[in-house]
């Protein structure tokens, strides 16, 4: 009884805030070009864009890897980037592709992929940090090679949820229980960034396999982006300003209340299923005192 009226109590939040929202016109920021969007922030020349702005690559040899973030801060959205990896053996790279605020409570919503040896199995690893605290991993294999083609990794963040998909398919969902007590990344605006750089002290089979720098330069590529998203700037948000700004995109706002319907939970469970290799809700040694509240919520 307790669990179905708060809840409840959070879903009329939910539909007051969207109508709030609606009512007021939240602006829905739509972007594909690199020049535009994003800035190079690290690695001498390593990363580039390319194609006017509609390719971006980062590359890592052994002096240095390099990254890149984007202009604007978001609170909420739904972000799209298409990834391909480095391909052959990219053992001990990791491609980082994540949100993330400033700060010493900063909050964080993160894909990692680990490299492996040529033909063995990339590790795409999940996070999520609320307020400085993360210990949430989520890690799994995927269902194709993510170096034979681009393949869209989307992040929904919206005031009810997270969800990470790939090419659609929803492959995590972290809820905001902030009635239970536990911190929901919601009040602190947060940049995309990414970077390829050198891990192989942790990477892949846990540091046991080395970088092989004969293979440098290392290059994973990224194209059309595209963001759905409340553009945070000098201390308020285009969602709920009475001037939009002149962004292009498309108006359609329903990403701001989406949650899985039950096609999309089944997909959810498939993945998880077949796909995921380590769950830190699972892991009840390593939370021997107690597994976290989100793990043992039942909604
Ligand atoms: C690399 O391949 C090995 C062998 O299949 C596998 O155990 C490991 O999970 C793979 N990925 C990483 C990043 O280590």
């Amino acid at each position: 009884m307790a669990s179905t009226s708060s809840s409840s109590s959070s879903f009329n939040v939910s539909l007051l805030l969207v109508s709030v929202l609606l009512g007021i016109s939240l602006i829905a920021v739509s972007a594909s070009n690199f020049y535009q969007d994003f800035a190079i922030t690290w690695g001498d020349g390593r990363a580039k864009m390319l194609n006017n702005g509609d390719l971006l690559t980062l590359s890592l040899d052994k002096a240095s890897g390099s990254g890149f973030q984007s202009n604007n801060e978001y609170l909420f959205g739904k972000i799209d980037m298409q990834l391909k990896l480095v391909p052959g053996n990219s053992a001990g790279t990791v491609t980082a592709y994540y949100l993330s605020s400033k700060g010493a409570s900063w909050d964080e919503i993160d894909f990692e992929f680990l490299g492996n040896l040529s033909g063995d199995p990339y590790i795409l690893h999940t996070n999520v940090f609320s307020q400085g605290k993360g210990n949430r991993e989520q890690q799994f294999y995927l269902w194709f090679d993510p170096t034979a083609d681009f393949h869209t990794y989307s992040i929904l963040w919206n005031p009810q949820r997270i969800i990470f998909s790939v090419d659609g398919t929803p492959i995590r969902e972290f809820k905001n229980l902030e009635s239970r007590g536990v911190p929901f990344p919601q009040n602190q605006p947060m940049r995309i960034y990414s970077s390829l750089w050198n891990a192989d002290d942790w990477a892949t089979r846990g540091g046991l396999i080395k970088t092989d720098w004969t293979q440098a330069p290392f290059t994973a590529s990224y194209r059309n982006f595209n963001a759905n998203a409340c553009v945070w700037s000098s201390g308020s948000s285009s969602c709920n300003s009475n001037s939009p700004s002149s962004a292009s995109g498309n108006n359609n706002n329903s990403w701001f209340s989406q949650e899985l319907d039950s096609t999309n939970q089944q997909r959810l469970k498939w993945v998880q299923k077949n796909y995921m290799i380590y769950n830190y809700c699972t892991d009840t040694k390593r939370f021997s005192q107690g597994l976290p509240p989100e793990c043992t919520a039942t909604s």
